[in-house]
């Protein structure tokens, strides 16, 4: 198969439920590698809700997150912790940087946890 087609992430028919709001219902998604997404809504639409679910902080109340092609909805805290590592980058709202470190070093961070810090990468 040609790798640009090859499916990084797929949702399959998430739901997200708190009591009884519903935050996400039925959601489906395919993302394939190389592509650019912006997700747009208005407040209290989901946005939030989806991300930390696409970014392993959170999991679904139904349905199934493909990230590689592996479910990861029902994965336990430790193994999220790990995808998260390996797989994912989220940059938040609040930021959450180090202060006293540069933004390159902050970058530099996550590539430490991951494998092997890399300047030129980073950059
Ligand atoms: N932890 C939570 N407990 C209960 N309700 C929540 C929680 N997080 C979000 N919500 C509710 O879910 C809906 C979607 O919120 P959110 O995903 O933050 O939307 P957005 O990011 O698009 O503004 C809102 O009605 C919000 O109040
Ligand atoms: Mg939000």
């Amino acid at each position: 198969m040609d790798d640009k087609q090859k499916v990084i992430l797929e949702l399959k028919d998430i739901s997200k439920i708190y009591g009884s709001l519903h935050a996400l219902s039925h959601i489906n998604l395919k993302v394939k590698k190389g592509e650019w997404l912006a997700i747009m809504g208005s407040s209290g639409s989901g946005k939030t809700t989806m991300m930390n679910i696409i970014g392993c902080m959170d999991r679904p109340s139904n349905g199934e997150v493909l990230i590689d092609g592996k479910d990861i909805s029902k994965e336990s805290q430790r193994n999220l912790t790990e995808i998260r590592r390996d797989k994912i980058g989220l940059i938040f709202q609040q930021f959450h940087l180090i202060t006293y470190l540069t933004a390159l070093e902050n970058v530099m961070v996550a590539q430490y946890y991951h494998s092997m810090i890399d300047e030129k990468e980073a950059l």
